[in-house]
């Protein structure tokens, strides 16, 4: 299994197997119909899109194991890394609508996404606690770059240099589009505050109409617990040589504030001088930073 190293696309570090096939990434024509959701790596995907599924389906558990993907995931990302078949093949052979997911930042969403408007879903967590997530996460998926220590890894995400860029251009270039764009634009903290309203806001987005009794169906399916001992949420089925779950499992610990566990007082501050800087003047509500 490799490891891909890093090549930047307009500015940003993508994986190379992203970057040696970005042209047809690009011109990729989404129909209409199709969902997208967008997130950083390890702010909630997974979860908010198992919620989706599910209410697409009615709260229908079985219904939903009829994946079009060897990766359970009903979401098709738009390049997923080998050996997992490649999204922009399957797409081709699936009819609309189709999910597709993607962590692109907002920039490089193939653009026609807005041009037949599209919806979309974007969910955002705060930097600490992506940055922790996305750190066990860089040690367990053998084909992403090795995280190294962890006190560069913090600079890395500070300085933009991780798989994907910056975490603070892709959450402020969603937050800024997301009027003009129709985006959806979902907090990780909030879901976990209060998951029924978040299902909810959802279902209301997706012009569903589902009954109160379903969607405490969905909330409880999609609990963290439930979702750990799922196999066909917790990634089990990803082979061993992608995603080594001995290291660290898919499904880690899904809590606000486990950054604490991490950052020293010291790197804490460091970290919270640098963000004031980078997310000056933007006024995007993230609640859990202290
Ligand atoms: P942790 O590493 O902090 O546990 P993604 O799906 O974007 O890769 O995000 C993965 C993160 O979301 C992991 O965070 C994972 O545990 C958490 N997660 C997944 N399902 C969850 C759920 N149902 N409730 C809470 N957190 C969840």
């Amino acid at each position: 299994i490799t490891r891909f190293p890093l090549i930047p696309v307009r500015g940003v570090p993508l994986m190379s197997y992203i970057a040696n096939n970005w042209d047809s990434i690009w011109a990729f024509r989404p129909d209409p119909s199709d969902l997208l959701i967008a997130t950083y790596p390890k702010a909630g995907t997974t979860w908010t899109q198992e919620i989706i599924d599910l209410l697409l389906h009615n709260g229908d558990a079985e219904a939903c194991k009829r994946a079009p993907t060897p990766v359970r995931s009903p979401f098709l990302e738009i390049n997923s890394p080998p050996p997992i078949p490649s999204g922009l093949d399957l797409l081709k052979t699936m009819d609309p609508p189709r999910l597709i997911k993607t962590h692109l930042p907002f920039q490089l969403v193939p653009p026609g996404f807005w041009e037949n408007k599209c919806k979309a879903i974007y969910v955002a967590r705060n930097a600490k606690d992506n940055l922790v997530s996305y750190y066990h996460f860089d040690c367990m998926n053998l084909t992403q770059p090795e995280p190294g220590p962890w006190e560069g890894y913090i600079h890395k995400f500070m300085c933009g240099e991780l798989s994907w860029g910056s975490w603070y251009d892709h959450v402020k270039g969603y937050w800024a589009e997301r009027e003009k764009r129709n985006i959806l634009y979902l907090f990780y903290e909030d879901m976990k505050e209060n998951p029924r309203r978040e299902v909810e806001r959802i279902m209301r987005y997706l012009d569903l109409s589902v009954s109160d009794e379903v969607i405490s169906k969905i909330v409880e399916l999609t609990s963290f617990k439930n979702m750990k001992e799922n196999p066909m949420t917790n990634y089990s089925c990803v082979p061993a040589p992608v995603f080594d779950q001995s290291i660290s499992p898919f499904m880690r610990k899904g809590e606000v504030g486990d950054w604490t566990n991490h950052f020293t007082p010291e790197q804490s501050k460091m970290f919270d001088e640098d963000y004031e800087k980078q997310m000056k003047g933007v006024n995007i509500p993230f609640r859990t930073l202290i």
